[in-house]
Parts: structure tokens; C-alpha cells; sequence
């Protein structure tokens, strides 16, 4: 059963700022660390919200892709970078740096003007930095001392924008707890039903799950030889939710030593859009049942 309230959005939103209260009470006891929360799809610091046609729970506008559609309405759901800014600012552990990345310049300027005004006490502990996610999140983990660091990071694309590079180098830090919005929907609607899927698709899927081994894993041979001996028509698909969810979190496991299960995450008809997913980079065995513990916790709420 779902018990975070509201859209699919407002869901995730919910349970990365609740497992953020949860990390910073652990680690009020492991004060040598230097605490940093990395949001490398920030956003603007809130999303309009409007009316979708499929529910009466109103949708956030970046669901329907047209951001040029931005309708006239009061009603906000407050972004996850001002939900972590919150969460330290209430709790006795606080972060002691926060970096938001976007790669929209609007929304950069709307969200630093965000800080300074709310979170102006805090501010000079913010850095809004506006580019691509992969690049500047890679300069981020060359630059940080990670025998002294720990870092939260949320990676809430709209789709296939995270490179598998990134979860590697972000994996190989031994340090990063990372909630990674994996794009279900995307992907599942990219690998087409004959098999025939376009090379720069295939090349986006590669990056995405960084191999190409989703092919064979989700492509079946029928037995039959084709006619033209052409090996795609002799496929057939089979990549349901739960099969995509499971051939992820087991790439996930070849990155990091722990993950945690996924968080189904569907819009107003059903449809799953994306799978909400936690992976511990300590390697240190209670840090990982520690953090394993909490998440698997929250993502059970997501389920509807
Ligand atoms: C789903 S929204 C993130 C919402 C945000 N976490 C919040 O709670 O409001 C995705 C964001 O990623 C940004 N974006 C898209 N592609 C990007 C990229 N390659 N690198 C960095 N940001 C990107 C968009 O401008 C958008 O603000």
C-alpha cells in the first residue's frame, strides 16, 4: 500500500527528504565526516503544479514535457533541493555543504534566489552550479577528499540522462549514498516490440545500463530461423516491469556493494514511469544494513 500521499512526484520528493532526516540523525554520531548533499537535477526549487486529465491529483508540468505550456496557478510542490536545505536546517546534523546542479540557467538563477532569501544564514554553504549533471557531478567527486567526506546525492532526471559512467565513479568513491530515479518508462518504450531498435537508441540504452547485454536479456529467440536469416526478426520482447527493475538493481550490484529494493513509481493511470533505487557505497557492512534498513522501509511506501 502507498502511504506517501499525492502524485507519483510528490512520492519520490517524500521519501528521499524523509530518508535525508533519517542519514542526518545516523550520522549526528560520526561528526569527522564533512556532510555534503548533491542534488545533480536541482530544478528551480519548486514545480508548479496543474491539473492532470487522467486523476484529480494535480501532476507537476515537467510530467507532460512541454515546459513551454507553464500555466498561471498558486499551487507549488516544494522542489528536493529546498526539502534538504529544510531537513538541515531542522535537524541537530546539519550538512556543512550543499551543491546543486541544473542545467537549465533559469532555473539555477530561481533557486539561488531561492537560498539567498530563505536559506540566507546558510547561504555561502550552497553552491548552484549550472551545467551538464555528468560532467559537473564527475568534477565534483575529483575534487572532494573522500577519506573525510560523506555525501548524500539525488539523481532525479527526466529520463535517460544519467550515463553509466557517472554510477561507477560515484560508486567508486566509498562514500556517496546515491538515490537514483531510474527512467523505467523511457527505457522499456525504447526497446520497440520487434527488436528493430534504431542504433542511436541502442546506443542511449548502453549508456544507460552501461552495456549491451540488455539485448539478449530482454530480446527471447523464438527457436525459428527467419526467412532472411535476419537475427532481429527471429526475437521477441520480453521486458516486463518487474524483469527491467531486477536486470537494473542486478547492474546496480556490479557498481555498488549494497542496493536497495525499488519504489514502483506510476502516474495517475497506472503506468509505471519510473523505479526509485538507493545505492551504498561504504564499504562498511553496518553503514550499508544501516542505510539498506531505512530505504527499504521507505520504497515499500511507494508501492500503489
Ligand atoms: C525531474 S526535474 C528535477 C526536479 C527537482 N529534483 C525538483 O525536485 O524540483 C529534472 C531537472 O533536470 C534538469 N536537467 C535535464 N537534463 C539535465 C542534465 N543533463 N544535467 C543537469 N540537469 C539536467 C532539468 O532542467 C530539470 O530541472
Amino acid at each position: 500500500m502507498r502511504k506517501f500521499g499525492g502524485t507519483w512526484s510528490e512520492s519520490k520528493l517524500d521519501c528521499v527528504e524523509a530518508y535525508t532526516h533519517r542519514y542526518l540523525q545516523v550520522m549526528q554520531n560520526q561528526r569527522w565526516y564533512s556532510l555534503d548533499y548533491v542534488d545533480a537535477f536541482a530544478g528551480r526549487g519548486k514545480q508548479a503544479l496543474r491539473k492532470s486529465s487522467g486523476s484529480d491529483a494535480p501532476e507537476p508540468e515537467s510530467f507532460f514535457g512541454d515546459e513551454s505550456e507553464r500555466v498561471d496557478t498558486q499551487e507549488f510542490l516544494v522542489g528536493s533541493a529546498i526539502r534538504a536545505l529544510r531537513a538541515s536546517t531542522s535537524s541537530t546534523r546539519s550538512f556543512d555543504r550543499f551543491v546543486f546542479i541544473d542545467v537549465d540557467k533559469p532555473s539555477c538563477l530561481e533557486l539561488e534566489s531561492i537560498v539567498l532569501s530563505d536559506f540566507h544564514e546558510i547561504h555561502d554553504t550552497v553552491s548552484v552550479v549550472c551545467g551538464n549533471a555528468n560532467a559537473a557531478l564527475g568534477e565534483y567527486i575529483e575534487k572532494v577528499d573522500w577519506t573525510h567526506t560523506r555525501s548524500l546525492v539525488f539523481l532525479d532526471p527526466y529520463g535517460l540522462e544519467v550515463g553509466w559512467d557517472l554510477i561507477m565513479r560515484l560508486a567508486d568513491t566509498g562514500a556517496c549514498d546515491v538515490w537514483y530515479l531510474f527512467p523505467l518508462g523511457g527505457v522499456i518504450r525504447m526497446m520497440t516490440n520487434d527488436g528493430q531498435v534504431p542504433d542511436t537508441w541502442r546506443v542511449r540504452l548502453d549508456r544507460v545500463f552501461g552495456t549491451n547485454e540488455w539485448y539478449d536479456e530482454f530480446y527471447r529467440t523464438s527457436g525459428q530461423q527467419s526467412l532472411f536469416n535476419d537475427e532481429a526478426s527471429c526475437r521477441f520482447k520480453n521486458a516486463s516491469t518487474d524483469h527491467v527493475v531486477d536486470f537494473i538493481r542486478k547492474r546496480l550490484k556490479t557498481a555498488f556493494p549494497a542496493v536497495s529494493n525499488a519504489g514502483i513509481l506510476r502516474n495517475g493511470k497506472g503506468v509505471p514511469l519510473f523505479a526509485l533505487v538507493l545505492g551504498v557505497s561504504n564499504p562498511s557492512i553496518a553503514a550499508q544494513k544501516a542505510a539498506l534498513g531505512i530505504a527499504n522501509h521507505l520504497v515499500k511506501d511507494l508501492d500503489q
